[in-house]
């Protein structure tokens, strides 16, 4: 474990030693920085090939946002928000997800060989925990009651646990953007804190992208023999995070209170976010709207994730369905 927690707790620059921004509009070039980048190069980047592979890593490296969560303040809130926050049933769960996805990213890091593609995962390990940090110090400036965090175990397969992360980061980014866009119309959150959480937001962006492209490098640059097992592999993996979805988790703390944890807070707390009553089509619609708008400034010529908007238009085309059907049933009665 000690040589994983090297990788996802030291940034190649070593943050600490990076000065901290100078000013406000610093801060905004970071940010405008994190969200748009452009290969230089010209050309196709094809799956599989060096340019597309430095591509990928390059956009990793220039887009980083180099915020700290040791000096994020916290908004002031009053007592009525205070306790929405207090009880989304997301707390645990979250912290324990990025405890988990920096482990796994950084144990897959170290098996791979590639320059580049290594650099862009431990970087992308070493976010996770910041990612981490960041809840940790929401948690203790809010007083957000925790289940104790179960040991994070190096995992024995590194490929299908990061596979796991992946996927599974490709989905609930994907619902999360939608419901993050949902909470700010609403203001049912104050605006400083939602602003707080918009980096991480764009953040998660990134990291499906990365996601996406090294699948494809991988797919494209692995021998023909192993690509029916890894396909198998993905399929078992996609069926995994579909029984984790159905359960719920339940933890108990050192007090014996329960905590349950909601693995679909993505799709099915939009009431917990938004004073908004949306249908479920019209929450794809918006999803598929807010991934676009974050996708929007990275390089087109790099691959996006499909999965999960594949999933958005599936449902959504059901529902209308569903909503044209029922409303035809209705006129009937009539
Ligand atoms: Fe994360
Ligand atoms: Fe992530």
């Amino acid at each position: 474990m000690g040589s994983l927690s090297e990788i996802y707790s030291k940034l190649p620059d070593s943050m600490d030693d990076l000065p901290p921004p100078p000013n406000a509009e610093a801060v905004e070039q970071a940010d405008f920085r994190a969200r748009h980048w452009q290969s230089p190069v010209t050309g196709r980047l094809k799956p599989g090939s060096d340019a597309h592979k430095r591509a990928m890593a390059e956009m990793f490296r220039d887009t980083f946002n180099p915020y700290r969560p040791s000096v994020i303040e916290w908004p002031k809130l009053d007592p009525e928000t205070l306790h929405k926050i207090v009880s989304l049933p997301i707390w645990d769960i979250a912290v324990q997800t990025e405890g988990k996805a920096r482990l796994r990213m950084a144990a897959y890091a170290a098996l791979v060989d590639d320059p580049d593609v290594k650099d862009a995962i431990s970087r992308n390990a070493w976010e996770e925990n910041r990612h981490k940090e960041v809840l940790a110090k929401m948690v203790a400036a809010y007083n957000i009651p925790m289940a104790p965090e179960p040991p994070y175990i190096e995992p024995k397969d590194a490929e299908w646990a990061y596979l796991v992360t992946g996927f599974s980061e490709c989905v609930d980014s994907f619902f999360a953007f939608g419901m993050f866009e949902l909470a700010k119309r609403s203001g049912f959150f104050p605006q400083e804190l939602t602003d707080t959480f918009e980096p991480i937001m764009q953040e998660e962006c990134r990291h499906i992208l990365l996601f996406a492209n090294w699948l494809a490098w991988y797919r494209a640059t692995m021998p023909w023999w192993r690509r029916p097992y890894f396909e198998l592999k993905v399929w078992a993996v996609w069926g995994f995070l579909a029984y984790e979805r159905i359960s719920l988790v339940r933890t108990v703390d050192d007090k014996g209170a329960v905590h349950t944890q909601d693995n679909n807070f993505t799709v099915t707390g939009t009431k917990d976010v938004a004073n908004i009553d949306i249908t479920l089509p019209d929450f794809m619609d918006l999803c598929l709207q807010e991934d676009e708008r974050r996708f929007a400034g990275y390089d087109s010529r790099l691959l996006r994730p499909t999965s999960a908007p594949f999933i958005a238009r599936v449902l959504r085309g059901a529902g209308r369905c569903w909503e044209f059907a029922s409303e035809a049933v209705k006129a009937n009665r009539r």
